[in-house]
């Protein structure tokens, strides 16, 4: 695992451009993993401040809440159309459908697609908790793409971006952490003291299912970014 210490999530968010203009310059990049998050929306700014060319890539989001249309400006698919994908084309871009009427079925046409498209850099932001995606503490290394259900710290922590006359969705879909450890390179971005403790648990090099991010102490190609110095 690498560590890139930088003094800002402006600067992190560079460095994270700097990595992908690596990766599409040796023509190692042909599909991308996406994040969401306040982690990611720096990143996104850059990218599309950016020269840098995605037509020939193929992008695939983490995580959607369940029940809530593209539509709805809490929804994942409308975050990335408004941040990222209106601003910057792709080749293709995936996000699991959370208003789909076979959520089982959703899951499995999306873990398909991702077998069928290897992940070449998957970005990642961590939970407060230490999820990963929607991968909550208890998930198992070898899920795949599969409904979760929000513990009571992510519902407190993401229902912040929720109106008082808004029901936040206390279920969602993810990929799974067998599916994010299949990308080649994972790029985790963690920015500001809450993270600490998540980060903490990572450092500190113990694999352990409470906090789902110290699965990544198992993946062969991990690039940290943090502006917190540990
Ligand atoms: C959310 C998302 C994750 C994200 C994380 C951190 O619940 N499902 O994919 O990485 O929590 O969010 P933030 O960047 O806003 O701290």
């Amino acid at each position: 695992m690498q560590t890139i210490v930088v003094d800002s999530k402006e600067q992190g968010a560079e460095k994270i451009c700097e990595l992908v203009r690596k990766e599409l310059d040796a023509g190692h990049l042909h599909v991308l993993g996406l994040a969401t998050g306040s982690t990611m929306e720096p990143v996104y700014e850059k990218m599309t401040e950016s020269d840098l060319d995605f037509t020939n890539v193929t992008a695939f989001n983490l995580d959607e809440y369940i029940g809530i249309p593209a539509t709805h400006k809490n929804s994942y698919a409308y975050y990335m159309n408004e941040l990222l994908f209106s601003k910057k084309p792709f080749k293709e871009t995936h996000i699991e459908n959370g208003m789909a009427e076979d959520l089982d079925a959703e899951c499995v046409r999306y873990e398909t697609l991702l077998k069928e498209n290897p992940l070449d850099i998957q970005f990642l932001g961590i939970g407060e908790n230490g999820h990963i995606a929607f991968n909550e503490p208890g998930t198992s290394p070898e899920s795949v793409t599969h409904v979760v259900e929000l513990t009571e710290s992510t519902i407190a922590v993401n229902s912040q971006y929720f109106t008082e006359d808004e029901t936040m969705p206390v279920t969602a879909l993810t990929m799974g952490i067998s599916s994010i450890m299949q990308a080649k390179k994972l790029i985790v971005a963690a920015f500001g003291e809450k993270k600490r403790p998540a980060l903490e648990k990572l450092f500190a090099g113990v694999v352990s299912t409470e906090w789902p991010v110290t699965y990544l102490l198992d993946h062969p190609d991990v690039i940290v970014i943090t502006d917190l110095k540990l």
